[in-house]
């Protein structure tokens, strides 16, 4: 575990208008959380970035963005409607509903995903002496039920109310929707076996207990790839895959050893084959980042069943028909944001006095540069300042205008943010021998240089 806490991570996100509670001025709601103007900036620098890897830099990968609303009979075929449930059990005492899994986890006993209602209950039953409600430590609970984690809605002209025989539910998962459109990209592109289809796609989960910051939310964003093989051509593929998804996290910038992968003790009954990439989440410690899994002919089986629409593939150079085999890999945006966030997060000691900065690689970085004028009251140096701010703007999109406070204060403010470079204009801007020139400061090494004019474009160009 690293010595950064969580709760100073999400200070930081508060703070700097990263991430701030969900309905706060009502409240907050569980699990919900909104992206502010900062983290608005790194959440889509990280999806470009996954985008650009999975889809930019192959010949074999096509893009998608599918409805969130879908067909109900979607959810039955996938298989959630009937076994995507949570086994929970409600404390006697204080009315706490407990994960029943995870619990029986703590205590070292595995609860099978296929495991019935009934055969969870007598588990359950078998070790409830040593499994105290986490909240009040009474060991008293009701039944195990398995508790559905889709969330239905309501569409149409229903005055509001839910059709309960015929509701819609939100996506459980975003990947549905590739399997959808499966037959649609082979019909209107290039593809040919093998080849990946990648989406950033909603996702919403009824989870019982949202935790841990934007770890486990309601509602969640999915990047997704789910690469198209052969029938049993599928074990080196996935090999591959696992290497490329750990070793982008690496090439962006997370530490290795905050990574690792590991495999899945119980499988689904259609996989054969599944990994998490876990990091080291500050607090919590090793926990699954992204899923990486070998899912075999089920899905578009299930599908082609369920809507008979035949999803069987023809080779067009053999003439070979079958049903292709998938590998998938699935990350949810929350999580990889707070990854980041939590890898990036330094704390310092700078001439005697504690500094946090956000070592974010540029790419990543919400604002690229911060342009400020010495003092705001001197107007000869603000309108020098909005000039080579203005023409910042315009090249590199992300600048940010800040005036506020003394220039430490300022230099403290953008290292939290995580900006790479600050511009300052100053008297030296204006007159002399340094007419033209301004101080570029740079945030990982504190180190001040001065710059001219006309260079400025260029050398940010270069460093970014
Ligand atoms: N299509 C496969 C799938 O949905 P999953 O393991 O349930 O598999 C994939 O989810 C990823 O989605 C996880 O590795 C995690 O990053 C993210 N995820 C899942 N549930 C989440 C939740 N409640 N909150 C935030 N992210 C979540």
């Amino acid at each position: 575990m690293s010595d950064v806490k969580m709760e100073d991570i999400i200070s930081l996100a508060k703070r700097r208008g990263f991430v701030y509670p969900g309905s706060e001025i009502y409240g907050g709601m569980a699990g919900m959380y909104d992206y502010g103007p900062y983290g608005v900036e790194l959440l889509n620098n990280l999806k470009r970035a996954w985008w650009k890897a999975q889809v930019y830099d192959r010949d074999d990968f096509f893009g998608l963005d599918s409805a969130i609303f879908k067909d109900p009979r979607v959810w039955d075929a996938s298989g959630h409607t009937s076994g995507f449930s949570d086994p929970l059990a409600e404390c006697k005492n204080c009315h706490a509903r407990i994960r029943v899994d995870k619990e029986l986890e703590k205590v070292g006993v595995t609860a099978d995903e296929k495991m019935s209602e009934a055969e969870l209950n007598r588990l359950f039953d078998e070790n409830r002496d040593k499994i105290p409600c986490p909240k009040c430590g009474h060991k008293e609970f009701g039944a195990v039920r398995a508790f559905n984690l889709l969330i239905k809605t309501n569409m149409g002209d229903l005055s509001g109310e839910i059709d309960i025989e015929n509701p819609v539910y939100l996506p459980g998962e975003a990947c549905q929707g590739i399997y959808l459109n499966f037959k649609n990209v082979v019909d209107t592109t290039p593809a040919k076996i093998p080849f990946g289809i990648a989406q950033i796609g909603k996702a919403f989960r009824n989870e019982i207990s949202p935790r841990n910051f934007l770890f486990r939310t309601r509602e969640m964003e999915q990047a997704d790839t789910q690469y198209f093989v052969r029938p049993h051509e599928n074990k080196d593929v996935y090999e591959r895959i696992k290497k490329a998804r750990f070793d982008w996290y690496v090439k962006m910038g997370i530490s290795s050893d905050k990574l690792r992968l590991k495999q899945h003790e119980n499988l689904v009954f259609y996989a054969a084959d599944a990994w998490d990439i876990e990091y080291n989440f500050p607090s919590y410690g090793f926990d699954e980042l992204e899923g990486i899994h070998d899912r075999t002919d089920y899905d578009l089986t299930q599908h082609t069943k369920y809507s008979g629409t035949d999803l069987s593939y023809t080779d067009p150079y053999t003439g070979e028909k079958y049903i292709p085999w998938i590998l998938e890999t699935s990350v949810g945006m929350g999580r990889m944001f707070l990854a980041f966030l939590s890898d990036a997060y330094c704390v310092e000691e700078l001439k005697g006095e504690k500094r946090v900065v956000l070592k974010l690689q540029s790419e990543l970085a919400p604002v690229k540069v911060a342009v400020s004028p010495l003092l705001k009251n001197k107007p000869e140096l603000v309108d020098k300042a909005r000039e080579v701010y203005t023409a910042l703007k315009k090249e590199f999109g992300a600048v940010m205008w800040d005036d506020n406070g003394n220039i430490g204060k300022r230099y403290r403010r953008q290292d939290e943010i995580g900006t790479p470079y600050c511009v300052v204009i100053d008297f030296d801007t204006l007159d002399g021998a340094t007419k033209d020139t301004v101080t570029v400061r740079n945030r990982d090494t504190t180190e001040q240089e001065r710059v001219s004019l006309s260079e400025l474009g260029s050398k940010l160009h270069e460093s970014l």
